[in-house]
């Protein structure tokens, strides 16, 4: 049936991978291809949202009455999404947002010099987003909602990094070979700070996402 319960609220999220430039023609990226923001973002304006998408190097045509802001690294996708969030009554965080970059963008492509085998590449630290956006909430009663890719120990790792994020609820997402990065499947677990854990079986990432919304709806209620 037709669900509107998302009317009148404005959500944020932000989709796909950031990419970290070394020099003119490299970056440090990741796998995220977009699909799951991107079905997070199609589904909220489905459901009557107005929807603020933040999309970092995700290549999917802009969904439908969505509000599409493009952004490259984790540095332009912070700035994006804090100015967004300033009146959103829920934010989720699909990015896969890079935890380091390199300390220094080099202007000339980067050459290999004879004998220094491993070549120095020095990072440095991204700001933690979702952290900030939980510890700094632009709104009272603002929903924030994060993602976490995990291969190994996947409910104990979704539980510490929920308490360090300090959102409301964490989606945790395994990743491997086929799931998560890249696929049109999903499947996931989402925590809560209230103790609360939704299974959600495999399937499609429109699905998952409307179990966040589902949970998001019935937290903003
Ligand atoms: O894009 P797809 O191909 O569809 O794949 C979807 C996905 C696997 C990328 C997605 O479902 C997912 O899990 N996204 C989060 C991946 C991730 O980077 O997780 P993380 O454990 O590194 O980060 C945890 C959370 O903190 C995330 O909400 C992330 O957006 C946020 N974060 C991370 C680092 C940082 N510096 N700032 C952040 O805000």
């Amino acid at each position: 049936g037709l669900t509107t319960d998302l009317a009148g609220r404005h959500v944020v999220v932000s989709a796909g991978g950031t990419r970290e430039p070394l020099d003119p023609v490299r970056f440090l990226g990741n796998r995220s291809s977009g699909k799951q923001g991107y079905a997070l973002a199609a589904t909220a304006a489905a459901r009557g949202a107005r929807v603020t998408l933040v999309s970092a190097n995700a290549e999917l045509p802009d969904p439908a009455g969505v509000d599409v802001v493009h952004v490259s690294t984790a540095l332009q996708l912070r700035e994006a999404a804090l100015k967004a969030v300033a009146d959103a009554d829920a934010v989720v965080m699909a990015a896969a947002v890079a935890d380091f970059r390199p300390a220094e963008y080099v202007t000339g492509k980067i050459k290999k010099v004879d004998g220094v085998d491993p070549a120095p590449v020095a990072l440095v630290r991204n700001p933690d987003i979702l952290a900030e956006i939980s510890a700094d909430r632009a709104r009272p009663g603002q929903l924030v909602v994060g993602f976490a890719a995990e291969t190994d120990d996947v409910l104990a790792n979704g539980r510490a990094k929920l308490a360090r994020k300090g959102c409301d609820l964490l989606v945790v997402n395994e990743v491997g070979e086929r799931k998560g990065f890249g696929s049109d499947l999903n499947e996931a677990v989402v925590l809560g700070a209230d103790g609360t854990e939704t299974a959600v079986p495999v399937g499609p990432k429109e699905a998952l996402a409307d179990v966040v919304w589902d949970l998001v709806a019935a937290r903003l209620a």
